[in-house]
């Protein structure tokens, strides 16, 4: 049996073995891609994920009660994410305008149906996912694909973006210069980008493009992590105890080889290609390979941090 290769686009996605459940740490639903062979959530588990690098770094406390926060969430898989913003967003008292880009309408479908997935949000999050997931601003679609349409909408107005896809060595078309370029023109000026992922690549672009960077701080019991992933803003950051400046090892990082950004100018590249072009210019590149030095007490963790 093979399975549709990571990130296709099926016309008609049936349920099947290719995507698994199974439960993080913290007990909550999670699922497992057969065909990217990578988790949809770490192994701590789709909650804290979600509100670690998610809800806790969009410190929605800055924004006054009564307010509807604009939100696009690319890669929404089980709406973990949305699930957990929605309930927060709600104990602040405020609203969401809330808009998604996914590929595949299961991962959804499959989290509503399963009973511990349910019991993990309130019966009004449950109705509003119920609500999202065949509702018209859930976008299904390479998102490559739907971006430029939302944009018509939603150029300048999110006060928050969420980026949620698989690894970039597992979906580089979500992490490339190009679709980074244009994602972030969905930001308000003091609009905030969050992803869990640290790799050089992705923050060297988010600079390049022009936005302040901050690393999101890994939770104390994890010590030997340096990084829980990435904010960014075309504004200054206000200081955050989830955020932190990036460290001198991080910044050297960055102009590495490592540094190298993923390629996507057609904006239809398969994975494969996207990669192989980004391996050639690593070859190529004079700067130094991609190593992240260690530091004193804390382990390093490859080149491209932030993987799942
Ligand atoms: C890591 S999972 C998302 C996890 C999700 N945020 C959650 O809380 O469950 C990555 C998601 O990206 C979707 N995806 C893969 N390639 C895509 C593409 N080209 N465009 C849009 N979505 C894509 C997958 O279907 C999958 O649901």
């Amino acid at each position: 049996m093979t399975w549709p290769a990571c990130g296709t686009e099926t016309a008609e996605p049936e349920p099947g073995p290719e995507l698994l459940p199974r439960r993080g740490r913290d007990g909550s639903f999670s699922l497992y891609s057969v065909a990217c062979d990578e988790g949809f959530h770490s192994a701590a588990g789709a909650l804290r994920e979600a509100n670690e690098k998610f809800v806790v770094p969009a410190a929605l406390e800055r924004f006054v009660p009564g307010r509807e926060l604009v939100v696009a969430e690319v890669a929404v898989g089980t709406g973990t994410n949305t699930a957990a913003l929605l309930d927060a967003a709600t104990t602040a008292g405020l609203g969401l305008d809330w808009w998604g880009l996914e590929l595949d309408h299961r991962p959804l479908a499959l989290a509503l149906a399963d009973a511990g997935f349910r019991a993990q949000w309130s019966a009004a999050v449950i109705g509003r996912l119920e609500g999202l997931s065949d509702g018209p601003r859930l976008w299904l679609g390479d998102a490559r694909r739907r971006l430029p349409e939302l944009l018509e909408t939603l150029a300048g107005r999110c006060d928050l973006v969420l980026l949620d896809a698989f690894s970039p060595t597992r979906c580089p078309e979500l992490w490339s210069r190009e679709f980074l370029g244009q994602l972030v023109r969905l930001l308000r000026p003091e609009g905030r980008l969050l992803t869990y992922s640290s790799a050089a690549a992705v923050r060297r672009c988010l600079l390049e493009l022009g936005l302040e960077v901050r690393a999101i701080r890994p939770p104390a019991d994890e010590p030997e992590r340096w990084s829980a992933g990435t904010a960014a803003s075309f504004t200054p950051l206000a200081p955050h105890p989830a955020l932190r400046p990036l460290e001198p090892f991080e910044r050297e990082h960055l102009a590495s080889r490592a540094g190298i950004a993923y390629r996507d100018p057609s904006g239809s590249a398969t994975a494969a290609e996207i990669l192989e072009r980004r391996r050639r210019e690593q070859e190529r590149s004079a700067a130094p390979p991609g190593r992240l030095p260690r530091r004193p007490g804390r382990g390093g963790l490859g080149h491209s941090g932030g993987h799942r």
